[in-house]
């Protein structure tokens, strides 16, 4: 059964049409003029349309390019007299799938429709085999399709059906938060809370009432009853990120909660039942936390029952690219900007960098060069220096003078001995002494211009502009 639009200023033609795909076993729309049909193009889905390509005095054309913008899947079967045979074809130039020109038989109209739709429903099939796809191994929001992080994604799927507690490992801004997301968005609880709390964020003294919840008069200001997070993550998931801050006492009731599935607020004597979910993560390696005595054995093997390790980026270098492309996509948007792309230099920067602070570096990378880009290529001197290779200055290579400097100065003075020595190395080639200094041609331009370096007459092989 499809959703069929007839389209017909005639009304013997609609009540036709109407009755033969209702004989056909399809669900049909009919409107005598073209202003309707465009409103119902916006607004109601149809597998296919039937429209007359002279409606009045308007024409079948407006509605087919309707339908072509705001749906774009369904097929437009245009209805022509002999008269307007060059509009028909003009139609198929725009997307039109056939024409059928009046008089027709009705096995001719029949056959039409029925290919037509056949067309639209494979159409449909591609389409979300294509999407299935895409995602097979994938999780929402999550990018990159290195083996290492396709392992994780896996084992995202297996531990999201049951209420196991999971411990998220790996090194700081690797995306350990989006992990426990995940978890908890793909299985059953999903519809409950997720309940984030860094344990290491909350002062040691408020972190058990914070967890488990305290009555009134407990300790000074707390004037109400408070529930406390783990009752507020009921029917959902608790996140307890950076775990391994925890203090050892909070450890205890932590480990109680999770055995007993209760707590006990501060200053009460009653238990209450909690029913969250557990997911853990923290960056340090709980196991040495252990021998090291700052971390509850009993607790670590309640809280280790799978691990999930994030690999940090310099272990998955094809994510790279990947990741930048999606942070392009989402900063340019967040600041309704154009989509930017990246020059080949600034991606090979970005391929090589090693990443100590994961993906949330490279993240706060790409959000700078979005904002301080402003043609439609990211080029390597907005990328933050450290990637480029700049060393931090070593302690003792300089000093400030008793008396002080004049920074500015000194910076003027440090950049022309670079801008001097590039372009002896470059033999004189702006270009390529611009590349030795990480810039762009213009800004290297400019640069020379302002240090008054610049020969009055370029003739020094840079071609024009980059
Ligand atoms: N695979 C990914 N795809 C898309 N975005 C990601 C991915 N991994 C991380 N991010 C993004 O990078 C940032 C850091 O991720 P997240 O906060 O999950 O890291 P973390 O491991 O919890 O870091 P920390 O140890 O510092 O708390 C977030 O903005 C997150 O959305
Ligand atoms: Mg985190």
């Amino acid at each position: 059964m499809a959703r069929v639009l007839v389209v017909d200023d005639e009304r013997s033609m609609r009540e036709y049409l109407e009755i033969l795909l209702r004989k056909m076993g399809h669900v049909a729309t009919t409107v005598a003029d073209c202003g309707s049909a465009l409103r119902l193009a916006e607004n109601q889905e149809f597998d296919l349309v039937l429209s007359d390509l002279r409606i009045g005095k308007e024409s079948g054309i407006e509605v087919l390019r309707a339908f072509k913008t705001a749906q774009p899947d369904t097929e437009v079967v245009m209805i022509t007299a002999f008269a307007t045979m060059e509009n028909a074809i003009e139609a198929m130039k725009l997307g039109a799938y056939d024409y059928v020109t009046k008089p027709f038989k009705n096995e001719e109209l029949w056959l039409i429709v029925q290919k037509a739709l056949e067309k639209h429903q494979l159409q449909r099939e591609n389409e979300s085999l294509r999407i299935q796809l895409s995602s097979r191994g994938r999780v929402a929001g999550m990018v990159g399709d290195s083996a290492a992080m396709k392992e994780v994604y896996s084992l995202i799927e297996k531990v999201a059906q049951s209420r196991t507690t999971v411990l998220v490992v790996g090194e700081s801004g690797v995306g350990k938060e989006l992990v426990a997301r995940a978890v908890h968005s793909k299985g059953p609880r999903a519809t409950g809370p997720f309940v984030p709390i860094n344990c290491g964020a909350i002062p040691e003294g408020l972190v058990e009432s914070e967890l488990f919840g305290h009555v009134r008069g407990a300790f000074t200001g707390a004037t109400v009853d408070r529930p406390g997070l783990f009752k507020a993550a009921g029917g959902g998931t608790i996140f307890l990120d950076e775990v391994g801050e925890l203090p050892l006492p909070t450890q205890v009731k932590l480990l109680r909660a999770i055995q007993d599935r209760r707590v006990k607020p501060v200053g009460g004597n009653r238990d209450i039942e909690v029913d969250a979910r557990i997911i853990a993560a923290t960056n340090r390696d709980l196991a040495e936390e252990v021998k090291e005595g700052r971390f509850r054995e009993d607790l670590y093997y309640r809280l280790n029952v799978i691990q999930v390790f994030v690999p940090p980026l310099r272990r998955r270098r094809e994510d790279i690219l990947p990741l930048a492309e999606h942070f392009i996509a989402v900063h340019s948007s967040e600041k309704g900007c154009a989509h930017l792309s990246m020059s080949k230099e600034a991606s090979s920067y970005l391929q090589s960098y090693d990443w100590p602070g994961n993906v949330r570096e490279l993240e706060n990378a790409i959000e700078r060069a979005v904002t301080l880009t402003e043609g439609a290529i990211i080029q390597p001197d907005m990328l933050p220096p450290q990637i480029r290779g700049v060393q931090p200055v070593p302690e003792g290579e300089v000093t400030l003078p008793p008396g002080g400097i004049d920074l500015q100065a000194y910076l003027d003075a440090l950049e022309r001995r670079f801008l001097q020595m590039a372009l002896v190395r470059a033999g004189g080639v702006k270009k390529e002494a611009a590349k030795l200094l990480g810039l762009t041609f213009r800004s290297m331009r400019y640069r020379l211009a302002k240090q008054g370096l610049s020969s009055p007459r370029s003739n020094d092989g840079d071609d024009g502009d980059e």
